[in-house]
């Protein structure tokens, strides 16, 4: 587990953070190209539930059906294009039905229904059903791709395919759901994440918990890029105060329960394994200089059930942590638009950075499909 050197790698140029035309690149090469890590199965538990996931002119429903499945489908009507769902999230009872002229549309995506459609000359329902988007499920975590033809899951995110097997992530509920509105580039915030050089300064608290020479990335190239911190106090966690919240999750070592891992999963979201809960942070690049965060706690369902049960200290210690990162990711998002600022040395403890450029630079380039068939 030795970090790939980033020495001599410097950081992206100016324009990467400052210029709408290569973030209009990146709607086209990365987002609408990409696996996105869009929500969690515990918000669809029943058939028929549904949240919504949008990207720029795209929408898109995500739902439960009948059988079980997760489905994901655009969210306008195959008749005159009417958006279908309006609320970010809610029930669709037994089908989908459109709000103009009441086409009726099952949860498997089928016309089920038009009225006043029969007698119009070759029309046929099984031609008009939803147009279905590509959905994975990994460990319950919920991932869309809007691409027509989408790499495949596993090959796309080699670092998650058969790994972290012994957490099963499927069963575990959020408790609280945070959304934060940064005014800076997404690549900023994904940089911040990668990095505790930072720490020492900026968050003492953390410092306190994981000092922040304690890491090692186990997952140093490629999409997912990460590894683990470990605690001073082996039977504690990322909380105020240190203590855990709750017992640890089951299926973890001894020493895995010493130890938070953190992962970015390239382009949308952070997944921290801490001993007792699961942290998420879900990125959404909104414009050049705007990303928004949803930060998720998710606990068993076991720990909510105990008597006295309360994930506050996780909750605020990630909310001020949270709150100390994206300062640093606004003032960088100011500093780096200046007329003579140009990129900057990488440290040792910022070869994630220096990794996840390269994938940047990679997935940017195209290439990326035939480095993922060579791995
Ligand atoms: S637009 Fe949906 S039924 Fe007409
Ligand atoms: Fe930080």
């Amino acid at each position: 587990m030795k970090p790939r050197s980033s020495f001599g790698q410097r950081t992206l140029g100016r324009e990467y953070f400052t210029s709408p035309d290569l973030f209009a690149a990146e709607r086209k090469r990365i987002f609408q190209a990409s696996w996105l890590l869009v929500g969690h199965v515990s918000q669809l538990d029943v058939a028929g539930r549904y949240f919504v996931f949008d990207l720029d002119a795209d929408s898109v429903i995500v739902l439960r059906d009948d059988a079980g499945g997760i489905r994901a489908f655009h969210n306008h009507c195959r008749h005159r294009g009417s958006r279908l769902c309006q609320a970010a999230a809610g029930e669709l009872g037994a089908s989908i039905r459109c709000p103009y002229h009441a086409w009726n549309y099952a949860l498997d995506g089928s016309l089920r229904s038009a009225p006043a459609m029969a007698d119009v000359a070759g029309f046929d329902a099984r031609d008009w059903p939803l147009h279905a988007v590509a959905v994975e499920v990994w460990r319950g975590f919920v991932f869309i791709n809007l691409a027509h033809t989408p790499p495949p899951f596993e090959r796309a995110l080699p670092g998650l395919a058969g790994r972290f097997a012994h957490r099963d992530t499927s069963a575990l509920r959020a408790v609280h759901r945070e959304v934060y509105d940064i005014a800076a580039n997404w690549k900023l915030v994904f940089h911040n994440f990668s990095e505790c050089y930072h720490c020492p300064g900026v968050h003492p608290q953390l410092n306190r918990l994981t000092p922040f020479r304690n890491s090692e990335n186990d997952l140093d190239d490629g999409a997912v890029l990460g590894g683990p911190m470990w605690m001073t106090d082996p039977e504690g966690s990322m909380t105020i105060g240190g203590a855990r919240c709750a017992a640890p999750l089951a299926g973890l070592s001894a020493e895995e329960r010493g130890r938070v891992y953190y992962y970015t999963v390239f382009p949308s979201a952070f997944v921290s394994f801490h001993p007792d809960y699961v942290l998420l942070h879900r990125a959404e690049a909104l414009a050049l200089d705007h990303t928004r965060v949803t930060c998720e706690w998710y606990f068993h369902p076991d720990a909510l059930a105990m008597p006295g049960f309360d994930a506050q200290p996780a909750i605020a210690f990630w909310d001020l942590t949270n709150r100390q990162d994206w300062m640093l990711c606004e003032n960088t998002q100011r500093g780096v638009g200046s007329s003579a600022w140009e990129p900057g040395p990488y440290s040792e403890l910022e070869s994630q950075l220096a990794a996840f450029d390269r994938e940047y630079l990679r997935v940017m380039a195209g290439d990326a499909p035939a480095r993922q068939l060579r791995g």
